[in-house]
Order: structure tokens, then sequence, then C-alpha cells
């Protein structure tokens, strides 16, 4: 593995991956000098004993943060609707499931897995190569390859399980995995238990990337491994690039879609159909624990690929299938993502306030530009303290620090379901812990608001961190999209490309900054030279709200 940071792979939160301790030589020594047991001396090892249990007899990091009342994990959870839960008897925001389209507690789901348990029983008992594979499954493979595109796909019992199950079938040795420092533990769990070498590219480096594909060895298989939406810091793989190279370099191109999937593109199938580039995704994988409301995992691509997987794939062969409840919610999951596009456009449009608000009070949740919202304190103390006191005032979010990530923050994400009077208490909520902690200023800044949003059709970049345009106003290569091209699509019905065109252009009335007035100032020409498309009503619409942001007026949302 290359040298360098590490990524959330390869250190899960919160403390660190003890299976990489320091060597002996640097631990403190373990004193089981003067005992009897022969067998606990660690031969040929300078002489150090090490007993298996004492590392965990020593390792006080939890006790002490239990005592500072800053503990933040394995919460009991004694009721839940979903978008609230009961901790402690107290009922809090949930703001960090990734439970992103809300259906996990949606009737028909948790009927469609009432039913398959007493239809099918409440395990299969049996992995899927033998006793495993009902018709649930069968269905579930076969709706998820159409959904995706793909000529076939197979289901695990978990995310983790696909990703650890599909990297280790499929690199063997003299094959090569090239995979981003920041992508998920499962797939760093894939490429150890793989035969072949895995070498790791700086963060969304496409430099890095083809430095090493260009130096291996050009007759090795090469499979390059990106997460589509990175889960701690909601930025994106550049894909577009990262074909471009898989392409020169025949490499194959895998992307966990976890947190793509129901969330990315137009119909929800990721960050491909997002950039564009679905086709050149050979292996797509997503689990069933984020936007399909369930437990388990898929890996799609090529009959011949999969026909391999599902016969040399070790956490497939030899563990049991997903219970049939579980299947049966992804299932129904699935059909209500294909025929309710709307919920994807409600968590676009919640997870648009929330970046825009809470930049607008100082907050900084770069480099996101999907619905996770990483609010980055940078600092473990502060993180933990601004952690607690949101506790305190009603919200459930999740503290993530190193080396899970550079920078400390608290990761929140809002769902479909959240209603707005929820995101409007979680915001106070926000603000008031920022205030009192000294995160942000007691007086909103008066600087710019800059949210960029990677939303179904906007496309020119990844990361918020980037330059160009900022939402929504981003096309492919970085160019502006702009409200007549908007209200000229085609492809789109009319009543959304209104929607859309409006929502820019009060965007953009929002966000002026000084170099925005002379492209202000163009708006109604523009929209003048395209009269014939556009119905009067907007137009005036547009250009009145235009007008009286340019004569001082101020508007509503942003000030809330
Ligand atoms: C990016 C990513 N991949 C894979 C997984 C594993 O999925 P599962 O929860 O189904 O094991 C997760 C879950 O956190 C994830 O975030």
């Amino acid at each position: 593995m290359a040298a360098g940071r590490r990524g959330p792979g390869d250190a899960p939160p919160p403390f660190g991956d003890d299976r990489r301790a320091p060597p002996l030589a640097a631990r403190p020594r373990i004193g089981l000098e003067g005992r009897s047991g022969e067998g606990l001396r660690t031969p040929g090892r300078r002489g150090q004993l090490a007993e298996l249990f004492e590392k965990c007899a020593a390792w006080k990091d939890v006790q002490v943060l239990k005592i500072a009342g800053h503990y933040p994990y394995y919460r009991v959870i004694e009721e839940t609707d979903g978008t609230e839960v009961v901790v402690d008897g107290k009922r809090l925001i949930m703001a960090c499931s990734n439970n992103y389209l809300g259906l996990a507690t949606d009737r028909r789901v948790t009927e469609a897995a009432a039913d398959a348990a007493r239809r099918w029983g409440a395990s299969t008992c049996g992995s899927r190569l033998l006793n495993g594979t009902l018709s649930l499954h069968d269905e579930l493979d076969r709706r998820l390859a159409r959904f995706l595109g793909k000529e076939a796909a197979v289901v695990f019992s978990t995310g983790f399980q696909t990703n650890v199950g599909t990297i280790s079938a499929l690199v063997l040795r003299h094959d090569l995995i090239f995979a981003d420092r920041m992508v998920h533990a499962s797939l760093v769990e894939g490429m150890h238990a793989a035969y072949g070498e895995t070498k790791r590219f700086r963060h969304n480096n496409m430099e890095d990337l083809e430095r090493l594909l260009s130096s291996a060895d050009p007759n090795a298989g090469k499979l390059i491994v990106v997460d589509g939406v990175y889960s701690m810091e909601g930025d994106l793989a550049n894909l577009p690039r990262i074909v471009e190279l898989k392409k020169k370099y025949g490499a194959r191109l895998m992307v966990d879609e976890a947190h793509g999937f129901g969330v990315m593109g137009q119909g929800g199938r990721g960050t491909g159909e997002h950039f564009g580039v679905h086709e050149d995704v050979d292996l797509v994988m997503t689990t069933f624990s984020k936007s399909l409301a369930s437990i388990g995992g898929v890996i799609a691509g090529r009959a011949d690929v999969l026909n391999w997987i599902r016969h040399k794939a070790r956490a497939l062969v030899f563990s049991a299938s997903m219970t049939p409840p579980a299947a049966a919610a992804a299932l129904k999951a699935l059909e209500i993502i294909e025929q309710e596009p709307e919920r994807r456009q409600r968590l676009w449009d919640i997870s648009e306030r929330v970046h825009r608000e809470l930049r607008g009070m100082g907050f900084d949740t770069a480099p996101s530009v999907s619905p996770v919202v990483p609010v980055v304190v940078g600092d473990q103390a502060l993180c933990f303290r601004f952690w607690r006191r949101l506790t305190d005032l009603g919200l459930f979010a999740s503290p993530v620090v190193k080396p899970a990530v550079e920078n400390e923050l608290v990761r929140t994400v809002f769902m479909a379901t959240h209603t707005d009077d929820q995101i409007d208490r979680a915001l106070e909520m926000f603000q008031k812990a920022g205030r009192e902690l000294g995160l942000i200023p007691h007086e909103k800044p008066h600087t710019r608001v800059e949210v960029k949003m990677a939303r179904p059709g906007v496309t020119g970049f990844y990361s918020s961190h980037e330059g160009g345009t900022t939402a929504p106003g981003a096309q492919d290569g970085g160019g502006r999209l702009e409200i007549a091209d908007v209200l000229l699509q085609p492809d789109q019905p009319w009543s959304r490309r209104l929607s859309d065109a409006a929502e820019m252009i009060t965007w953009k009335a929002l966000n002026a900054g000084p170099e925005d007035w002379k492209q202000l100032g163009e708006l109604p020409v523009r929209l003048w030279q395209k009269r014939r498309q556009i119905p009067s009503l907007l137009i005036s619409a547009g250009m009145n709200f235009v007008s009286r942001r340019q004569q001082g007026g101020q508007s509503s949302e942003r000030d809330a």
C-alpha cells in the first residue's frame, strides 16, 4: 500500500485500527515477567512479552470519554419514527441516518417485510449457493440488474460482504488494484483479502492515479476502486476523468454507490448516471442499508463476471443469504424509488437548504456537494463538545474524528421525509450550539454564500473545493447552465423546467456578489431573447425578483 495519509477505510472511526499496532518495540512493555507462563513469551521479538488480552485491559480511551460525558457511540435508540428518535427518554431529531429517502419506516416497506416473514420465515438458514436462494433473492438480482442497466447482479447479505467478496474473488495474484485513499473500510478489507497488490492514490487526485497506472505492468489485470459519494465529507469521485484513465490504461472500474444509489442522477442509479458515464462503470456496487431501507448489498456488471463472483466470492458462498424480510423490504423500496422521483427531489431541496443556511451562519460544509452535510470543526475536543451540545439541544448527529477524516466534523444527513419544521429546529440548534462554542460568529456574516450541489443534471464539479461555477449553474465540462438552457431541456416536463428555472433565478439573486451583478443585469436580456419559449409569467416573476434584489430588497430565505 502506498505510504501517506490514511483514509477512513484504513482506520474506521473512532479510535483507529489496532490491527496495525506499532511494532512491539514501540509498544509499552507488558509486564508478564516473573509470571510462569512460558507460552506467553513471544519468541524472537526482542524478548518482549505480549499477552493477547493485555492491550484491551490497558486501553482506556472509552472510559475517559464516558467520564467526560462525551462518549458518542453505541447510543441506544428506544423508539424511532425515522425522522425522530428517543434516546435516554428524550426526543431527538435524527440528523445522521443514511435512510436518505426515508423509506425504512415507510408503511409499504415495513408491511412487505412483515408479509415476507410470515410467508418465508425469519431466516433462510443457508447460503445462496445451497439452500438460501428464495424467489425473493432471485427477483432482487434480476430487478437490480435491470434498474442498474447491467447484464447481471447478485445480492449479498450486507454491503460490507459484497465489497470484500467481489474484490477478493476478482483480484488474483499479479492483478493490481488502484484505490482512492478515502474509500470505505469494506473495500479496504476486500483489498486485504485479495491476492493482488493494492496501490492507493491521493484522494480524487487524478495525476496521482495516472502516475500509478502508467508505471504499472501493462500486462497486469487492473481494477480501479472508488466510492461514488464519499460518505464522510460528501464529495464525489471524479468519474469522468477516472473513466478516461481506465480506458487509456486498460483497467476496469468498480464504484461503490452506497451513498449514491437512490440519490444521484435523474433516475437515482448513482454517481455514474449523474456524470453520464454509467455504462463505463464495469462494476456497480451498492448497499441496501441506505436508500434501499434494508440490509444487504449488490454487485452488478457483465454476466460472465457475475457468474464468476457467484461461485468464487467466499463472503457469498460461505455466509447465509439475506433474511426474507430484508429481501422483501429492499424489493419494495426499489419499486418506490422507481415510482417516486419526487422523494429524491425533496432530499436535494432539503440538503441544499441545509448547506446554504449552515454556510450562511458561518459553518464550513466543504467539500460536500451532496446530501452528506459535514459540519467541519477541526478539533477533536471541540468536536465532541459541539456534538454534546447538539444532543442536549435535541439533535442526533455523529461526530467523526481523525484518522477517519482530516478535519474533525459532525456528520449530518437529513432525509426526504424530514418536515420543514424539523429542519428549522435543527438549524436553530446548530446556530445556538455554534455560537455558544465560538464556532460561528454571533452575527451572520455578510459574505457571499457559496453552495454547490451535484443535483441531477448539474454535473460540472465533484467537490465544492473545486473552482468553477457555483450550483446550480454548472454543466458538463464546467460550462454554465443557464436558465434558458434549463427551460429548453426537451426531456423534462414543462412544470419541472419552470420550477428548476425559478429556483435558479432565486438562487442567483440570493447569492449575488459584486461579480454577479453584471450577469444578473444580463439575465432579463437572455430571458427576452428566449421569450417565445418562456411563459410571460416566469419572465415577470424572475425580473421582479431580480430588480427587487438590485434595489436592495431583502430575501426572506437568506435572512431567515
Ligand atoms: C461506502 C460504503 N460502502 C459499503 C458500506 C457497507 O454497507 P453495509 O452497511 O450494507 O454493510 C457502507 C456502510 O456504511 C458504506 O458507507
